[in-house]
């Protein structure tokens, strides 16, 4: 009997020898290489096609008017883990109660005075709040302001999709009753703060709102910040400190005026969204020019830095699955040698 016809015996049966070069080979130095490529979407290309769905999609017609970030390479996704669409909602308008096994967040960039109701808790939603809609929480949308409302829907889509754990429900009506009592999150995640005898949900709702978080960010722009990423911030987990979600790692960092960072590489996948300022992202042989209302992505394992070449402060907020490779063992980062 010959190789060949060995392999094909194997291949009827549904079994592939090791040897076969059909699976990776273990007998070189392997590097983790994303097939996922950086790529940056225009804040324009964005508001535009939003503008045009504003009046061709209703929201009985899809579920939620949102535009996503499709990778070139990324069958709709925009990394291979965690993902980023941005959405609109018109006033008056209702984005209906549901829940689902993704973890999910929103970032507000546009208008303000809507709110987004979390496991009976009311969140308004104004420019640079982050508010977080963990795994299986009840959440709706209500825009009673009088203008449109748009912000930035982060989620673990491709990730829930790959493990093939997706699940959702319908609330049964459009919107879930108001049930808590103003700021109850603020209130139960407090620097003093009561015990928590029942734990429904390992990442709970919460609110950052953006006067909190550019007050610490202005604070510490006094300090000498991070080599690689400026004065970087992380959103905390509200019950325990650690990463936002077990998921999804929440950011917001500035880029001083005349700032630029060095270079790393780390293996997790970041989606930038530019919030303020303009700067330029140099990812492997790519360099990506941003200006405010942009968002890119860095892949996996390349090699990045920053620059803000401006007289004004840059702002970006970011996810990334740094909490999950963590977690699992995964997450290596490594400064680029000069
Ligand atoms: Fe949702
Ligand atoms: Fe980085």
């Amino acid at each position: 009997m010959t190789l060949d016809e060995l392999n094909r015996e194997l291949a009827a049966l549904h079994l592939v020898g090791f040897w076969s070069g059909n699976v990776t080979g273990f007998e070189q130095d392997i590097e983790p290489k994303s097939a996922f490529e950086p790529h940056l979407w225009k804040w324009q290309h964005i508001h535009e096609g939003l503008l045009k769905a504003r009046e061709l999609v209703s929201l009985e017609m899809s579920e939620r008017r949102t535009v996503r970030l499709a990778n070139p390479v990324g069958a709709g996704w925009a990394t291979p883990t965690v993902h980023m669409s941005v959405q609109l909602v018109r006033p008056a308008e209702i984005a209906k109660a549901h829940r689902h096994s993704l973890t999910a967040l929103r970032f507000v960039v546009r208008g303000g005075g809507a709110h987004t109701t979390v496991e009976g808790e009311r969140f308004v939603m104004s420019p640079g709040d982050l508010i977080l809609t963990p795994n299986w929480t009840w959440h709706d949308h209500y825009n009673g302001s009088a203008e449109d409302i748009v912000w930035l829907d982060g989620h673990d889509g491709p990730l829930v999709k790959a493990l093939e754990v997706i699940r959702v429900e319908m609330f049964g009506r459009k919107q879930q009753p108001v049930e808590a009592p103003p700021d109850l999150a603020i209130h139960r995640y407090g620097r003093a703060r009561p015990y928590e005898k029942n734990v429904n949900f390992p990442d709970p709702p919460f609110k950052y709102p953006w006067e909190e978080t550019y007050r610490a960010l202005a604070a510490l722009a006094a300090t000498k910040g991070d080599p690689y990423d400026g004065v970087l911030l992380r959103y905390a987990n509200p019950r325990n400190g650690g990463p936002t979600f077990r998921t999804i790692g929440c950011e917001i960092q500035m880029l001083r005026s005349r700032e630029k960072t060095k270079q790393h590489r780390h293996s997790s996948h970041t989606i930038y969204h530019a919030f303020r300022g303009a700067g330029r992202t140099e990812v492997g042989d790519r360099v990506l020019e941003w200006s405010a209302g942009d968002c890119f992505s860095v892949p996996s394992w390349q090699w990045h830095g920053h620059e803000n070449a401006s007289a004004d402060e840059a702002i970006l907020f970011s996810i990334n699955d740094r909490p999950l490779k963590e977690a699992l063992g995964f997450y290596w980062e490594e400064p680029r040698s000069e």
